[in-house]
């Protein structure tokens, strides 16, 4: 009969009991050593059926946590993101995020309470006690780690109880499963969002304070002023969204004091239309110097020169402001000649 067969093989040895003897106390060790309490066998070291009824203890806990994970997979599909369910006491809340947390939490719970109970009443309980040596690592020692490992893999009983190896590599194996699904959370992609603003060929410029349309006499030399593209309103849903890329200031400046060609042909009779927000990490920009054309960006000082292509000329931004084309449609109103032609605000992936 093999030590696989006979659980009694796994008892320790009178030696090992012996270990930790009260010791005799001398001059050079005053107190004695109380040692380690007479070990105590468990049920499951003498009797195999009792062993028998741990191991099937733990693989119900690893096929509980597989099927919980099987039911995260499978809630995080089915409930839709909206649906709430009443619990007691807690009220209600989101039934997507209440069974994805109870599922994972079964999940975890299942392997840990079967590793602690596999370890509680299978695996070796002998307590072992080493004297210290010098910290170096000799061929007999890495041969004694070998063998120690060796030892403990043979003492898991990992090769005797298949059940309970196969269902922990399973339970282990799916878990990972759940931060896969998880990844659907971060999409849907941007796809060219980001390039493009609610500017379009036609689109009135309106005052963000007054919202009405703007016509070129509304804006005086040395003003700034603040403009939304005609038909978003505040109250839309997704204002914020739109307005954080499609906010413009528009400033006039006499047109023999504009110095960059582009700017100058996109503009009318002076007035001039650039991105509000700043290239840096995309603050509002809300000061300008009339004198000097500059507008200053207050979060991090970097200033840009309107009257030259909105060119960087202090601070951490990384790019000129984009410009947007503009004209006046036969009514006399200022339009916007089309969208930007570079994406607005902090310049991601330098600018595709
Ligand atoms: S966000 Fe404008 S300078 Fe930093």
């Amino acid at each position: 009969m093999s030590s696989q067969e006979n659980p009694a093989e796994n008892l320790p040895s009178e030696q090992e009991s012996a270990h930790g003897a009260v010791a005799v106390a001398d001059e050079a060790h005053p107190f004695a050593d109380p040692g380690l309490p007479p070990h105590e066998h468990r049920v499951q070291d003498i009797d195999e059926q009792a062993a028998r009824r741990s191991e099937r203890t733990v693989a119900l806990l690893f096929t509980i946590s597989m099927l919980a994970t099987v039911a995260f997979i499978a809630s995080f599909v089915a409930f839709p993101v909206d649906k709430s369910v009443y619990i007691w006491p807690i009220g209600h809340i989101s039934a997507l995020n209440f069974s994805l947390g109870m599922t994972l939490g079964v999940a975890l719970f299942c392997i840990g309470a079967g590793a602690v109970h596999w370890a509680r009443t299978l695996m070796s309980d002998v307590e072992v006690a080493d004297d210290r040596h010098p910290i170096e690592a000799e061929p007999e020692v890495k041969a004694k780690v070998l063998a120690d490992f060796a030892e403990g893999a043979k003492e898991s009983q990992l090769g005797r109880r298949k059940l309970i190896r196969n269902t922990m590599f399973g339970a282990l194996a799916m878990v990972p499963l759940s931060g896969v699904v998880l990844l659907r959370d971060l999409g849907p992609l941007p796809e060219d969002k980001l390039r493009h603003t609610l500017w379009s060929k036609g689109k009135l410029l309106v005052n963000m304070n007054t919202n009405e349309p703007l016509r070129p006499s509304d804006i005086p030399v040395g003003s700034l002023t603040f403009a939304k593209p005609e038909g978003l309103e505040e109250h839309d849903h997704d204002f914020q969204t739109q307005i954080a890329k499609a906010a413009l200031m528009i400033v006039r400046i006499q047109p023999d004091n504009i110095k960059d060609k582009r700017e100058l042909a996109w503009s009318h009779e002076g007035v001039v239309a650039y991105s509000k927000i700043c290239t840096h990490v995309g603050c509002p920009i809300s000061l300008y110097e009339q004198q000097t054309h500059h507008a200053l960006c207050p979060c991090h000082q970097s200033t840009f020169d309107l009257s030259d292509g909105a060119r960087v000329i202090f601070g951490p931004a990384g790019h000129a402001l984009p410009q947007l084309k503009i004209g006046v449609n036969e009514e006399g109103y200022l339009e916007a000649h089309g969208d930007f032609d570079e994406p607005v605000g902090p310049a991601f992936w330098e600018r595709g």
